[in-house]
């Protein structure tokens, strides 16, 4: 398998597991239990950085804004470079959520084993799934056609409102960028939530905000296109 994002990693797999199990065990969580078993048959995978604080800050944000501004319950949510998969976990782990199918797409084939590793029993029912695909090239409508289009990924991206075109009209979508210019992959950074407003040209908006981190801001839209 190869190596995700990062090389060299020296650790310990069964120090991070026993420790990882143990606080699943402590406290009663699903979501560390399956990070547990995720790091156990996937030790090369980035879950230190996909779930370090900042992260996970950032996903509960997310989450609890979605909680506020929407209905909570989704018929099939589409996530866009969706990585290892923390976000939908973190979403099926959410009891305020009502949510009967997550598909998981990102250009890098190597993720989407993981990601599904992840989610298998926290979806239950096989309503994870995720697929090797390009974001600009996805058909967008049809019979399963999204509900909600999440895209935490913006700043990776370099044609934001290229790939929004896309999106059918009125379609709902959470959209996450930062201002973090110094991570190389960081293709599209902005300064400001308005930055991010005048990019993604919204046709409704629901909420707008910024979320200030340790060494960079995360900005975050809910609206329609
Ligand atoms: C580092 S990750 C996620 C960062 C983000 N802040 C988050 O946690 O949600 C960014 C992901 O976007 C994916 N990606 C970049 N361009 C893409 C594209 N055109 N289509 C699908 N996935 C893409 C990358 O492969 C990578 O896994």
């Amino acid at each position: 398998m190869k190596v995700i994002g990062v090389t060299n990693r020296n650790f310990d797999k069964d120090y991070v597991f026993d420790l990882l199990r143990g606080a699943a065990r402590f406290t009663g969580s699903d979501l560390l239990s399956a990070l547990a078993e995720t790091v156990a048959e996937f030790p090369q995978a980035p879950l230190d950085n996909a779930f370090n604080h900042k992260q996970v800050a950032s996903k509960q944000w997310a989450r609890d804004m979605l909680a506020i501004h929407t209905s909570a319950n989704f018929d099939h949510i589409w996530v866009m470079g969706g990585w290892i998969g923390i976000l939908p976990a973190m979403l099926f782990d959410d009891a305020r959520f009502n949510i009967k199918a997550v598909s998981s797409f990102d250009i890098d084939p190597s993720v989407a084993p993981v990601a599904e590793r992840l989610n298998r029993e926290l979806s239950g029912e096989a309503k994870f799934s995720a697929k090797t695909a390009d974001m600009y090239a996805l058909e967008y409508t049809g019979p399963d056609a999204p509900d909600l289009v999440i895209n935490t990924s913006c700043e990776h991206i370099e044609d934001l409102p290229r790939w929004l075109s896309l999106l059918p009209k009125g379609c709902r979508v959470l959209l996450q960028s930062n201002n973090y210019t110094s991570e190389p992959t960081h293709v599209n950074c902005v300064e400001s939530v308005d930055e991010l407003a005048q990019q993604a040209h919204l046709g409704e908006m629901s909420y707008a905000g910024a979320f200030k981190l340790p060494r960079y801001t995360r900005f975050m839209l809910i609206g329609r296109v």
